[in-house]
């Protein structure tokens, strides 16, 4: 039941500041991150030398946000690998490694190999999960599971945002236990935490601009989406929410890496979708932005609120409310995952079936 929406995605999107709460709440007691299905002691945490995120599609893109935030504040190594080339690649595996495998369905056949493989050298793995019960929830050896309650889209939404949210928490207690964060700043980052949910309503109560913005481009053919750090993580989000529901070309590039091929591709009426929520690399994209929009392309760019530098470069701006930077993803998808829908309904496309697509890939 679509509950009244359109569309099983639309649903979805709104679903997400109730999706989130319920990831959270459990996991927070009087200010501090208790995580018990982690079955890990303070000192075992402290142990572990190496972690690997492994998955497919979105899920793998928020491992890639992940990476960030798990570098960023519990200073562990990260690698986060698309589940088809982890298992087929020989991964070194050392004592002290973690293996995180995410999953909204649970059943991807390459997440679930990847597990196995893991599993087979004696690593410990744990699965973020979204179905109860589901082969990957049966198989890790501990699993945090994401309570978005059921997705039915194939465009993935509040799983997402709930697997994002899960891998916050997750770096939070990880850079606790090794004494890289004191209760104070726990306690600040968990408040920018528990008001995701009602800046991601806001966010959604914008969504009549957006349409808006995306009646203009339902004929193009390729749009470009471009950051840098956690930025290019988004972009990547951005990119396939576009792409799988829209049928338009889309790629994410690290935006440093524009002028080393992507640029020759830009041209008159373009459309650069720029993201700058980090703070420290802002000039950097905008920089990037100066130059597309030198041959020609038009730049929608999704930035933090008072960040109106962005406004002299680009032609049109959306803004998110202000969060701590290893949290914006969680904020700036919501205008992407909009942006993706709107331009697929106003195709006249089936946004919640695009072709070819299954909600679960449980073949290789
Ligand atoms: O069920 P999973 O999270 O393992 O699925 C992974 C991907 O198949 C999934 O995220 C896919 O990329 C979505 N269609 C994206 O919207």
């Amino acid at each position: 039941e679509k509950g009244g929406y359109a569309h099983f995605m639309l649903k979805e999107m709104h679903e997400q500041p109730k999706a989130v709460a319920d990831t959270l709440n459990p996991r927070l007691r009087d200010g501090e991150i208790v995580i018990e299905e982690l079955g890990m002691s303070d000192d075992e945490i402290r142990q572990i030398q190496k972690i690997y995120i492994v998955a497919c599609g979105s899920a793998y893109h928020t491992g890639v946000t992940a990476k960030y935030v798990f570098e960023g504040l519990a200073r562990i190594p990260v690698e986060v690998d698309l589940a088809s080339e982890f298992r087929y690649r020989n991964p070194i595996f050392g004592e002290n490694t973690l293996v995180i495998v995410v999953s909204q369905s649970g059943e991807t056949a390459d997440s679930l190999a990847a597990l196995r493989e893991a599993k087979a050298n004696g690593v410990r793995v744990l699965g973020i999960v979204n179905v109860v019960g589901s082969s990957i929830a049966r198989e890790a050896d501990n699993v945090m599971y994401t309570w978005a309650g059921p997705e039915i889209a194939v465009a993935t939404t509040k799983a997402y945002s709930t697997q994002l949210t899960a891998q916050y928490l997750l770096a939070l207690k990880f850079a606790q236990a090794r004494g890289l964060l004191n209760a104070e700043e726990i306690a600040c980052m968990v408040s920018d935490l528990k008001r995701l949910p009602e800046q991601i309503s806001l966010l959604l109560s914008h969504k009549e601009n957006v349409q808006k913005f995306a009646n203009r481009y339902l004929a193009a053919e390729h749009v470009f989406f471009i950051g840098r750090g956690i930025d290019y993580a988004i972009s990547l989000e951005g990119s396939l929410k576009l792409k799988e529901i829209s049928y338009i070309h889309s790629e994410a590039y690290a935006a440093g890496e524009l002028k080393h091929g992507t640029i020759s591709l830009i041209e008159d009426g373009r459309l650069v979708v720029a993201v700058l929520t980090q703070p420290s690399l802002y000039r950097k994209t905008i920089s990037n932005i100066v130059e597309v929009k030198s041959r020609g392309a038009f730049v929608m760019a999704v930035t933090n609120v008072g960040n109106t530098e962005v406004e002299k470069v680009a032609d049109y701006v959306i803004y998110i409310p202000e969060t701590n930077p290893y949290f914006a993803n969680s904020l700036a998808v919501i205008p992407l995952q909009l942006f993706g829908y709107y331009v697929s309904i106003g195709k006249g496309l089936d946004v919640d079936k695009p072709r070819n697509l299954a909600k679960s890939v449980t073949v290789e």
